[in-house]
């Protein structure tokens, strides 16, 4: 009787909405009880659910919040219902180094929408092998080195811009100067062409104010991707001329256009890709060069602005490292602008930026592969097929185990001299990835960075507008700095 006169003041709504919630909660239950990884430890709401993720990537605190998930549970950590954190070297060699299937969250990269399916978005790890291979020559010191001379002409033009800007005492925003450098230099070096940053000394369609949108906007939705499609990939997007990153593929476009209209070009890393697609075509069409174009300048800016800027904010912090690095360099008597080959003889320059690299990862995300078909056993535990198994580089980076008991202190010094423990380090490092996925970018990286630094030790001092003011920034798919505008006074030179 109680039963049938509390149905009937139901509603129909009502009675959807309950079984709606109680379906929820079984799955939730079942997530939390039922699955494989069950005794795996780590925050509650990540037993159920992505909130723990998302929170985290929202809040800007990926990398710190996974370091400290790490530090109180232990070196695998359930953070999300399907994924376990590992924090161990077991974790590179048997993870990132294995040929696993990357996270359906690296499908997300594909831009301006899932048509171009580029190195990173390919998460078949066969078929990105194969891809990668098609485009590897581009990426070769080798053929990097070949447009050096060019990369020289914009750094000088980017000294005069910096010269400028202390002349009419106006403070340098490094996130800005180092992102104008970085992206004028990837253009010249994928398809001969700078996008002009520099020259304009302004955001050109606000590319670099997008790309804090865009990669967070990547790395929340990445764990939805329907709500892409009917988002940013949606076609009418495109149509309409509405992705943030426009500006960016309107110039591949055009770059790429009237290169076949022009047989005088110089060996850069769109030629390359043409001689592989000439001798193969049959493994690589034209929207494959297209997408790698894209994905190659769409990586290669803000990350190389991160390392920059975190060189020079914590060198600031350290000022007895920087006056050492400054005597290095100003003995050196290096060229007008710094040689890649002289610069990789700087000892000191090498270990700052190799500290950099650890403490102030530029990539923050979770270097994610799905556990195979029959499962994989990784330190020493054996995970069910389709576990998502993942890397945090900053939570490698900061352990004591590895980097010693002040790895969460800036200490390039750690990094002089040979020994055991630095060559275990040097394994451990993870900044550009490791395996069949390692970014591809890491040679023009370093030679960019190298470059940029020497020069910049060399011929300026640098004092932040308010010194010891903290520098803010969101650590998600990326952790780039911004806010903490410097004044720069041109020193000597000969
Ligand atoms: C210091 C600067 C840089 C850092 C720290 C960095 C780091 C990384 C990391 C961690 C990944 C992902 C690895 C994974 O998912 O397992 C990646 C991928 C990638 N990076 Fe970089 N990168 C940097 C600069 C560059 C530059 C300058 C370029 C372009 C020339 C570039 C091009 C790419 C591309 C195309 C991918 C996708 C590769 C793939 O999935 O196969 N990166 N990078």
């Amino acid at each position: 009787m109680a039963l049938d006169a509390l149905l009937q003041g139901l509603s129909l709504s009502g009675v959807l909405t309950a079984v709606a919630i109680s379906s929820l909660f079984l799955v939730f239950v079942r997530r939390r009880y039922g699955s494989s990884i069950s005794d795996v430890p780590g925050p509650f709401i990540g037993s159920f659910s992505v909130l723990w993720l998302l929170w985290s990537i929202l809040r800007g605190q990926l990398g710190q919040a996974t370091i400290e998930a790490h530090r109180k549970y232990g070196k695998l950590v359930r953070i999300a219902y399907n994924e376990v954190s590992i924090s161990d070297p077991d974790g590179i060699e048997q993870v990132l180094k294995s040929k696993m299937d990357k996270g359906d969250w690296y499908k997300i990269t594909s831009l301006p929408d899932s048509r171009f399916i580029n190195q990173m978005s390919e998460t078949n790890a066969r078929r990105h092998i194969e891809k990668q291979k098609n485009i590897a020559s581009g990426y070769t010191l080798s053929n990097i080195i070949k447009s050096e001379p060019y990369i020289d002409n914009l750094l000088s033009l980017f000294r005069s811009r910096l010269d400028e800007l202390a002349a009419a005492k106006q403070p340098v925003k490094f996130e800005q100067w180092f992102n104008y450098l970085a992206f004028d230099i990837v253009g010249e070096v994928t398809f001969s062409r700078q996008f002009g940053f520099l020259v304009q000394g302004r955001d050109i369609g606000n590319a670099i104010a997008n790309q804090g949108f865009l990669t967070l906007y990547l790395s929340v939705v990445g764990y939805f991707q329907w709500v892409h499609n009917l988002l940013l990939a949606n076609p009418l997007i495109e149509y309409f001329n509405l992705q943030p990153a426009m500006h960016v593929f309107d110039t591949c476009v055009a770059a790429i256009d009237a290169r076949s209209k022009n047989d005088k070009v110089r060996k850069d890393m769109i030629e390359q890709w043409m001689g592989t697609r000439k001798k193969h075509p049959e493994s690589m069409d034209q929207k494959e060069i297209f997408a790698a174009a894209v994905a190659t300048i769409g990586a290669g800016a803000d990350t190389i602005s991160a390392v920059l800027q975190a060189l020079f904010y914590y060198l600031l912090r350290s000022p007895k490292t920087f006056d050492l690095l400054r005597e290095e360099i100003d003995n050196a008597q290096l060229s007008s602008i710094p040689s890649y080959e002289e610069t990789q003889k700087l000892e000191l320059l090498q270990a700052c930026i190799k500290e950099t690299y650890r403490f102030h990862t530029p990539v923050s995300l979770n270097l994610s592969r799905i556990s195979p078909p029959g499962g994989v056993i990784v330190c020493g535990r054996h995970f069910e097929p389709g576990v998502l198994l993942s890397i945090n580089p900053w939570a490698i980076h900061r352990l004591t185990s590895i980097f010693g008991a002040d790895a969460d202190s800036f200490n390039p010094l750690r990094w002089l001299g040979s020994s055991d423990s630095i060559r275990q380090m040097d394994r451990n490092m993870v900044a550009f990835g490791a395996g069949y996925n390692q970014c591809p970018g890491r040679n023009l990286a370093h030679l960019e960075v190298s470059k940029a630094a020497a020069l910049m030790v060399r011929d300026y001092d640098i004092k932040q507008v308010n010194p010891g003011q903290e520098w803010k920034f969101m650590s998600h798919f990326a952790a780039i700095p911004h806010d903490w505008p410097c004044w720069v006074t041109p020193r000597k030179r000969s």
